[in-house]
């Protein structure tokens, strides 16, 4: 069944690249970014894999652990992870799941057999400390995710965790924000300061401070 957003992130158990874990567990009052990808030795997961490696200190920034999945066995990961490194110049820095019986991938919905075979799609959930599932993203096998909206993402969802505020579209860190629309203009005032009036439902703030 699909996971909603809301929905508690489903716990397993699973041999990783890291040793086994208990997803819970290892996640345990962190943010977590669980994505899939088809398969090990392909090039476009391993730009993937490579470009998360290479953005680790910003998760980490962000109090954010990343777990990649795919229905390969655990020696065909330990066998392609050095190649993640010479592809995108830094070495893989999290773990990957062991899939081989599908049992996580079928938990989570990754697998999709109208885009060609039962190897995942690209999933990408977000999930939050409380193992809350804040964002779901689908991506055909034949095109790479952008790791840098993911991270935007999650600033923008602890952004609005803090302030009754929400991001417009294409919002950047540091852009100005939109007032909640169940908070009144003199609530927002007070609140905030300065409020610019668009609309009675449209109303812009700078980016509050955590
Ligand atoms: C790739 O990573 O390049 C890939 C993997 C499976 C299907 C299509 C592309």
């Amino acid at each position: 069944m699909a996971l909603h957003l809301g929905d508690t992130a489903p716990n397993f158990q699973a041999d990783t690249t890291d040793g086994p874990i208990d997803f819970h567990e290892w996640k345990k009052g962190s943010w977590a970014v669980f994505f899939s990808h088809p398969a090990d030795y392909t090039p476009v997961c391993t730009t993937e894999l490579g470009a998360t490696a290479k953005l680790n200190d910003d998760f980490v920034a962000r109090g954010v652990k990343t777990i990649a999945i795919s229905v390969d066995p655990i020696e065909d990961h330990k066998g392609w992870a050095p190649d993640i490194g010479d592809v995108g110049g830094t070495d893989l820095n999290f773990p990957i799941i062991a899939d081989p019986d599908k049992k996580v991938s079928e938990l989570y919905d990754m697998i999709h057999p109208g885009e060609g075979d039962t190897s995942s799609v690209r999933s990408v959930f977000i999930i939050d400390p409380d193992n809350k599932v804040r964002l779901t993203l689908t991506y055909p096998k034949s095109v790479g995710r952008n790791f840098n909206e993911i991270l935007r993402v999650i600033d923008a969802l602890q952004l609005t965790d803090l302030a009754p505020v929400a991001t417009p579209a294409d919002w950047q860190p540091g852009d100005r924000v939109i007032v909640s629309v169940g908070m009144s203009t003199d609530d927002a005032k007070e609140r905030f300061g300065e409020v610019e009036e668009v609309k009675p439902y449209l109303r812009w703030t700078a980016q509050p401070s955590a």
